[in-house]
Order: structure tokens, then C-alpha cells, then sequence
């Protein structure tokens, strides 16, 4: 599942001790481990391989140029979905022909860079994943403007559930996401022989987390029925897109296997595969989530009425999907001793001398929560060390400044070896932008926005 283990009472990252982690970069700070990205990738590239699926790994999960690079040399593409992670991606020297790049509200400068730097031209694999009717306007009007001929795919809203948080349910008709199938038809009927913006694959992305295959089977069904019919209008599909959304361990074993999606997609896709349609995947949580842990100190330990409160040095601001999605995030000491530690990652590991607590941040919300009504150690105390598990993808990626707090440092493990991806910020870099006021020259007057 992931290279975080316990050995004689003591977290492991790979071969390096998560306390000596601690000790040299301070806490907060998020874990990460270059095996498991990398065993995460191979897998899913093993799994879908009767398709040869472009894999472009989804920056939005974790967009660390550390995270980044390991699978760029792993010859990975990238989903983006801004002007900002298509400029981690490049950086993170991934070829833009390699980029897709998906998303409501890509504005005209965000268009006109993803152009210039190379994306979705007709020499790549690459393709801006269209979601509306005046986008694609805009999309080609830009490309016109520019002289360049994009390659441009729809992105459907198949209208399935995917039983997940209705904040990540994003292939139900009632969403903001992609063009519903009755449209999809006309969509192509207007738009499909425009000059500059080659309308030429499918895009889908239905949710985040699906942990059933079955959302995938109907997906994909429809999908394959709307190729047909498009081919009967005149119109040859050449690539889907079929997104991400595949499930990640948060308890022990939680999610199916990568094979077990593939083999509920595949007798869908390699008919299409075989008929020279290529296929493209978008996988973020299910490469990197495992692959993380946030580490924490505890500030404080108290108890108020019935409760037992652990305070950390870090709390929704640094980890946000507990209060924002309400989700279960395993949390245990990093060194509980040999005694306690926990056989599975489960909401009670059903140890002897654990009792009830609230995990909680340092922030001034009663929002700011890790862990609700949690069974933990009954001995955790002040400068103990925690990890909380499964981190690694919407972990770093969500989190904020909240109470001026300076973003946590990132670390990646590799073997023995441990470096440091992103510096802690400091309070100095915290106002760095705010520190001279500059004179605002407002468009239409003369008047500018400085108090002199
Ligand atoms: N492709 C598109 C177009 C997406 O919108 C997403 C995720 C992905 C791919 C990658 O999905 P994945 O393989 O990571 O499931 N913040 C939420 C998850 C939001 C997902 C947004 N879109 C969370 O913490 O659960």
C-alpha cells in the first residue's frame, strides 16, 4: 500500500525514521515517498496496459515540483487545470505536448500562455478539455488570434453517480462540469470542423474518490454509445479522456485494487483502443495520497467535560479534508512503542489503553479539527510527534496561510535519503507581499489608487 511502517515502535518513511525527520525540519510538515509515487505509477500503467494509456497524473492533488519531477522521469504527462500548475508542470520539465488542461473558467491570458508554451498543438499528445459552448468560442477565436491550430476535446457530463461527497461528485447533470450527452451531439455539429480549435476526443471526469467500478462501467458505456453516434454524424473520435478519481487507502485496504478498475473499463475501452482510438487517464489521489503523511507536534493535551482534547501544531489550515469533507484520516503517534502499534489504519485499532479524543489545531474555529471522537493512545502527551496518514494528496495542495500561519515544510524520502522539497515559510515571507504598498495606476482617469 505505501512505505510508511511501524518497526519496533517507531514510524518508518522507506529507511529513514520519521522522528529524525522531525528533529532536523521542524513540524508541521508533509512526508513524502519517491518509492510509493513511483509504485503507484508503475501500477496503474501495468494495470491499463492492454489500452497504453497516456498517463498525465493530476497536479491538482499535489503539485510539488519535488512530487512532480519523480514522475515526469517516470515519463508521466500532467492534467492542469490553471495557468499555475501548467507553469509547475513545465518547470517540473514535463513537455507541454504531454499537458491536458481541463476547468470551468481558464481565463484568455491562461489560454493565450497554454498556447504559446506548446499545449495542444497538432505535433503533441496534448489537448485543452473544453466545458462549454462560449469557451470553446473563446478557445478558438484565441487559437485564430494567434495563428495556431489547437487540439480540442469535449468534456462530457455523462450524468452518473459516482456515490462520493457531493463536493467531488462531478459527473451528475446538475453540476457545473463538461456538456451533458444531448448537447454533446450538437456540440460537434457546430463546432466540429472549425479551422483553428480540431475538436477530436472526449473528456470525462465524474468524481473524487469512487471507490465502486461500477460508476466507471456506466461511464464508459455511455461514452462508447456517444463515439457511435458521433461517427454516424461524420465525426471520428480520437482520444477519451477518462479522467481520475480512483480510490486511495485511507483505512487499511479501503480501496479496489487498480486492476479491478481496469478489468470493469477495459472490455469497454479496448474495442475502441483497437479501432485506433487513444486513450488518456488523469490520476492524482491514487498515486500520491498514500504517499504522503503530514507530521505534527502536540502542543497540549486537555480535557474539558467529558472530552480529551489533543492539540497540534497544525489543524485544518495545513490538512483541510477532515472539516472541509468531514473524512476520515488515520492519525497515530510516530513512536507508540512496540505495544501499541496499530495493525491496521481504522477508526479504532482496537488497542488496550486508548481512549476517545478530539485531534484539533492550534486555529481559532471550532472547525479546526483532524480527528472527531477518535480511539489514540491514552498517553499521548505534550511534545509527542504524530503522523496523520494518507496525506499526501489535497493535503499540501488545500492548504492556506489561516491565521498567518507560515505553509508547512515538504519533505521527500528516497531509500535513506531525505530532501527538502518546499522550505517551511517564515513569517518574513508571509508579508512579503504586502510590505510596500505600491501607487495603483487606475484604467480611465488620471487618479491613482497611492495615498501620497
Ligand atoms: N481530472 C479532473 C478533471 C479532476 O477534476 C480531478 C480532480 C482529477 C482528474 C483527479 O482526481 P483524483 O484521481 O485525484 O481523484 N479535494 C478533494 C478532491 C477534489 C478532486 C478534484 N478533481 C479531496 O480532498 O477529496
Amino acid at each position: 500500500m505505501d512505505s510508511f511502517s511501524y518497526r519496533n515502535g517507531e514510524l518508518y518513511a522507506e529507511g529513514v525514521r520519521v522522528r529524525d525527520i522531525a528533529d532536523s525540519a521542524g513540524t508541521p510538515c508533509y512526508v513524502y515517498s519517491r518509492f510509493t509515487i513511483e509504485d503507484h505509477y508503475d501500477r496503474l500503467v501495468d494495470a491499463f496496459k492492454e489500452i497504453d494509456p497516456l498517463v498525465c497524473y493530476s497536479v491538482k492533488s499535489s503539485g510539488n515540483l519535488g512530487v512532480l519531477r519523480v514522475l515526469a522521469e517516470r515519463g508521466a504527462g500532467m492534467d492542469v487545470v490553471s495557468g499555475g500548475e501548467l507553469y509547475r508542470a513545465k518547470i517540473a520539465g514535463v513537455p507541454l505536448s504531454k499537458c491536458v488542461y481541463a476547468g470551468v473558467g481558464k481565463t484568455d491570458t491562461e489560454i493565450r500562455y497554454a498556447i504559446s508554451e506548446g499545449l495542444g498543438a497538432t505535433n503533441g499528445l496534448g489537448l485543452f478539455n473544453c466545458e462549454s459552448e462560449e469557451e470553446f468560442e473563446n478557445l478558438a477565436a484565441i487559437a485564430r488570434d494567434m495563428r495556431a491550430t489547437i487540439r480540442v476535446a469535449l468534456r462530457i457530463n455523462p450524468d452518473v453517480d459516482p456515490k462520493t461527497h457531493r463536493y467531488t461528485s462531478t459527473g451528475k447533470k446538475e453540476t457545473k462540469f463538461g456538456v451533458d450527452l444531448e448537447r454533446a451531439r450538437r456540440f460537434f455539429a457546430t463546432y466540429g470542423h472549425d479551422a483553428y480549435a480540431k475538436l477530436e476526443g472526449l473528456h470525462l471526469h465524474i468524481g473524487s474518490p469512487i471507490y465502486t467500478v461500477d460508476p466507471y462501467r456506466e461511464a464508459m458505456t455511455k461514452t462508447a454509445t456517444l463515439v457511435d453516434e458521433l461517427a454516424s454524424d461524420g465525426f471520428s473520435i480520437r482520444s477519451i479522456d477518462l479522467g481520475g478519481g480512483f480510490g486511495a487507502d485511507y483505512e487499511s485496504s479501503q480501496s479496489p485494487l487498480l486492476k479491478e478498475y481496469a478489468a470493469a473499463i477495459m472490455p469497454l475501452a479496448k474495442p475502441l483502443y483497437d479501432r485506433g482510438i487513444r486513450f488518456i487517464l488523469e490520476p492524482g489521489r491514487t498515486i500520491v495520497a498514500n504517499a504522503g503523511i503530514l507530521l505534527l507536534k502536540v502542543l497540549y493535551t486537555k480535557t474539558s467535560g467529558e472530552k480529551r482534547f489533543v492539540i497540534c501544531d497544525a489543524g485544518m489550515n495545513a490538512m483541510l479534508r477532515p472539516s472541509h469533507y468531514g473524512s476520515f484520516q488515520f492519525i497515530w503517534p510516530v513512536a507508540p512503542g512496540v505495544d501499541m502499534t496499530p495493525a491496521r489504519r481504522t477508526l479504532d485499532p482496537q488497542l488496550p489503553g486508548t481512549v476517545v479524543q478530539d485531534v484539533v489545531g492550534p486555529l481559532c474555529e471550532s472547525g479546526d479539527f483532524l480527528a472527531l471522537d477518535r480511539m489514540l493512545p491514552a498517553s499521548i502527551k505534550r511534545g509527542d510527534l504524530i503522523a496523520l496518514f494518507t496525506a499526501g494528496a489535497y493535503g499540501m495542495s488545500m492548504a492556506s496561510r489561516y491565521n498567518s500561519s507560515p505553509l508547512p515544510a515538504e519533505i521527500l524520502v528516497s531509500g535513506n535519503h531525505a530532501q527538502i522539497v518546499r522550505a517551511r515559510e517564515t513569517f518574513a515571507t508571509l508579508v512579503e507581499h504586502e510590505l510596500k504598498p505600491t501607487a495603483l495606476h487606475l484604467a480611465g482617469s488620471a487618479a491613482t489608487g497611492s495615498i501620497e
